[in-house]
């Protein structure tokens, strides 16, 4: 049996496998949840030993667990590394979705004609990180596995990985690979694949502004005393010019530009600007002039504000000066800029840009760094051959706007490159109401990975 007829032969029980995953709140960022994450990790562990796995375990770490499989059919054959994570964002804000985002739906949608499914983690990542279970269950019955297979499944990649570079640095010699593959990013179109060859990194800070000891009345101190969300607003208004240029001092110093030529091949990927601006509702783009869309979400690093607070904001009208204002604040970084330094950077900046009469304090959160892969690896050639086996297409490789910190980790600890095979789209509304992943992705993310197992190996064994 050719796994599209194992696929059309499995069909409904893939879909339920994945609603089983899909049904649990494994949201690792809220502690509420901890039950939902373990029992999570335990449906994997099943999932795993069904598929064939010759050793699974729930590995304990200070955080979420991480699973881990194995099957080492002979030593001197190649190993991939499947990581992906199981854990998902929170759902909020419940009442935008059109069905509850933990009993997941099928839907048609006009970019799925054959349905999509809804649910919290459905693209990211429970339906792609599933997608090499089923890989491997085709591989294990069929006995085609043509090489060993290790799979690393965690439960905080989005709260940063905390526990990860943990468990990596204490078992170093479990994980050797001599791959790494993971499908947590996406793909242009369903009709265009694409391989993910870079990732954005990652500063996250916060900042507080403090004023006056309390919260003032706005008609007897108005005027005579800084407001700190009058300040606030001004200090990130200033962090970018006219231009959309970040002007924290030393920002830029380390990026790598793309010459021209990389530039070009890069504008020559097939993007509407028409469709992308109809998807959000917006009537034009914005951002850092003499850059394109595709330029300024990928390979240029960016400054946004996630969050900001203070002051009164319950119904009607209440006459305040706030004693305080917060904001959370995001730096994705490309190479070389490093999550440290940036950091540094922007505290430094930021302190200076407080007027007197407030107090600034800034405190740091996870970060990450950027990551690059060049297509000319062993890796990228097997992906390539795989996609373009089950799409009659090559894949057009291209850097991605969001960030899988522990991927760099990976490279500097187990010394092994990642070939990112993302089948979702951008569309898929990851981390938004709504959230949900094409069946066609699913199953053609089943159908394309088993030929990167095979490509692989036959190339690492030329
Ligand atoms: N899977 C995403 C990252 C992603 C999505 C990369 C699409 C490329 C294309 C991942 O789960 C994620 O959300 N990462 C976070 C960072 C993390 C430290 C919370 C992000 O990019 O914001
Ligand atoms: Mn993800
Ligand atoms: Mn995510």
């Amino acid at each position: 049996m050719n796994i599209q007829e194992y696929i059309t032969a499995h069909k409904d029980r893939f879909v339920d496998e994945l609603f089983d995953l899909l049904k649990k709140p494994s949201i690792s960022a809220d502690s509420n949840y901890k039950d939902a994450v373990l029992e999570t990790a335990k449906i994997v562990k099943k999932r795993l030993e069904e598929a064939g796995c010759e050793t699974v375990e729930i590995c304990e770490t200070p955080g979420h667990p991480i699973v881990y499989g194995s099957i080492i059919k002979d030593p001197k054959l190649p190993t991939i590394l499947v990581y992906g994570h199981y854990d998902v964002q929170p759902a909020d804000p419940i009442e935008l979705w059109d069905a509850p985002p933990f009993e997941p739906v099928i839907k048609k949608t006009a970019l799925h004609p054959e349905g999509a499914i809804f649910a919290r983690g459905a693209s990211d990542d429970k339906g792609q990180m599933y997608m090499h279970v089923k890989a491997l269950e085709f591989m294990t019955k069929n006995d085609t596995l043509p090489c060993n297979v290790k799979f690393m499944i965690e439960g905080e990649e989005e709260i940063g990985s905390p526990s990860l570079e943990w468990f990596v640095k204490r078992n170093q010699e479990k994980l050797k690979n001599d791959v790494i593959l993971i499908s947590d990013t996406g793909m242009i179109a369903n009709d265009q694949p694409s391989v993910t060859t870079g990732l954005r990194g990652l500063s996250y800070v916060e900042v507080e502004v403090t004023g006056p000891n309390r919260d003032l009345h706005s008609g007897l101190y108005g005027g005579a005393v800084a407001n700190p969300i009058n300040i606030l607003a001004k200090m990130i208004a200033s962090l970018q010019d006219e231009n959309n240029h970040i002007t924290i001092p030393g920002f830029y110093d380390t990026v790598i530009d793309l010459s021209d030529q990389e530039r070009k091949a890069m504008a020559a990927a097939p993007f509407s600007l028409e469709n992308y601006k109809k998807a959000l509702d917006i009537t034009a783009v914005y951002g850092e002039s003499d850059y394109t869309t595709n330029e300024r979400r990928s390979i240029r690093p960016t400054l946004d504000v996630n969050g900001i607070w203070g002051g009164y904001t319950g119904e009607g009208a209440k006459t305040v000066i706030p004693s305080q204002a917060f904001a959370k604040i995001s730096m994705r970084l490309v190479p070389n800029q490093t999550p440290d330094e940036i950091t540094a950077l922007f505290q430094k900046h930021f302190e200076t840009l407080a007027p007197q009469g407030v107090k600034v304090k800034v405190t740091t959160h996870h970060g990450g760094f950027p990551y690059v892969t060049p297509i000319t690896g062993v890796g990228y050639k097997a992906a390539e051959k795989a996609y373009e086996k089950t799409f009659g297409k090559k894949p057009i490789p291209q850097r991605s706007g969001g960030s899988i910190p522990i991927v760099a980790l990976f490279e500097n600890e187990l010394k092994s490159k990642s070939i990112l095979m993302g089948f979702g789209l951008n569309s898929d509304a990851i981390h938004s109401p709504n959230e949900h992943f094409g069946l066609f992705n699913y199953f053609k993310g089943i159908e394309t990975i088993p030929y990167f197992y095979s490509y692989y190996t036959e190339l690492m064994k030329a």
